[in-house]
């Protein structure tokens, strides 16, 4: 299946896809996770990426959309993918469809978890990461067996920089903003598949994947 994530900062995305994933054999294709893996080997493409990571604005779509072009051409692509964190604006959704009709895909469905703004900042402000697997919890909602330590790798948990209320606000404002507009753009081309994100994390996943069935 060839699929795409969306949703405000703090909906759920990673947290879902890191097991859809699994569930579905397909290739998991986080452009937050690329950006973060450049600026810990010190890229000059993550140098520039954190500037505006940390500020909770976009990174320039012409960078971004290199970056996915490149890594949907890679042979693990071929089984499947779910993009997660792309597109953002409307002109990268079109750069998308562009790229991908020259590689003769079609997407099979946009998932788009919903949750109310209200909701995000207590998410977002609890959230631990793991460093070696990138797995997401939450101190409240979703807390590892041991504190600080991740259920799969063991890997140390961190909190992310832009995951402060500042920043988080900046990130919501953008969404808003920028994103947002690519709910009624993929609604209109009948992929949008909208999925109730303020629910239990394992309720979350059970309609993803009975709506993915029908
Ligand atoms: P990115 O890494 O994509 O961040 P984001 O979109 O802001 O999304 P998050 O990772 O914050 O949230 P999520 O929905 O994955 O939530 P999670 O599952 O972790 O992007 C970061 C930055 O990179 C951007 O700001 C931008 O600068 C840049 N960037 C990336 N892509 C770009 C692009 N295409 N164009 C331009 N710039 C780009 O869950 C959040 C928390 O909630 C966790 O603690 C989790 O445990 C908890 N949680 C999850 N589900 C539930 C639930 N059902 N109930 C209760 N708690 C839950
Ligand atoms: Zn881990």
């Amino acid at each position: 299946m060839k699929l795409m994530i969306m949703g405000p900062p703090g909906a759920g995305k990673g947290t879902q896809a890191e097991v859809l994933v699994k569930e579905l054999n397909i290739t998991h294709i986080s452009t937050g996770d690329m950006f973060r893996a450049a600026i810990k080997e010190g890229t000059e493409m993550g140098k520039k990426a954190k500037e505006y990571m940390d500020k909770g604005q976009l990174v320039p779509d012409e960078v971004v959309v290199g970056m996915v072009k490149d890594r949907l051409s890679q042979p693990d692509c071929e089984k499947g993918f779910l993009l997660d964190g792309f597109p953002r604006t409307i002109a990268q959704a079109e750069a998308l469809s562009k790229t991908l009709d020259e590689m003769g895909i079609k997407l099979d469905g946009v998932i788009n978890i919903e949750v109310p703004r209200e909701k995000l900042l207590a998410r977002l402000t609890g959230r631990r990461v793991c460093k070696s697997c990138g797995a997401s919890y939450h101190v409240l909602f979703n807390p590892p067996e041991k504190e600080g330590v991740c259920n799969n790798c063991g890997g140390e948990l961190y909190q992310r920089s832009d995951d402060n209320e500042e920043t988080v606000n900046n990130r919501l404002d953008v969404y808003e903003e920028q994103t947002q507009p690519l709910i009624d753009y993929y609604k209109e081309k009948g992929l949008l598949i909208n999925i109730n994100g303020d629910q239990p994390i394992d309720k979350v996943l059970a309609d993803i994947l009975a709506a993915l069935k029908k």
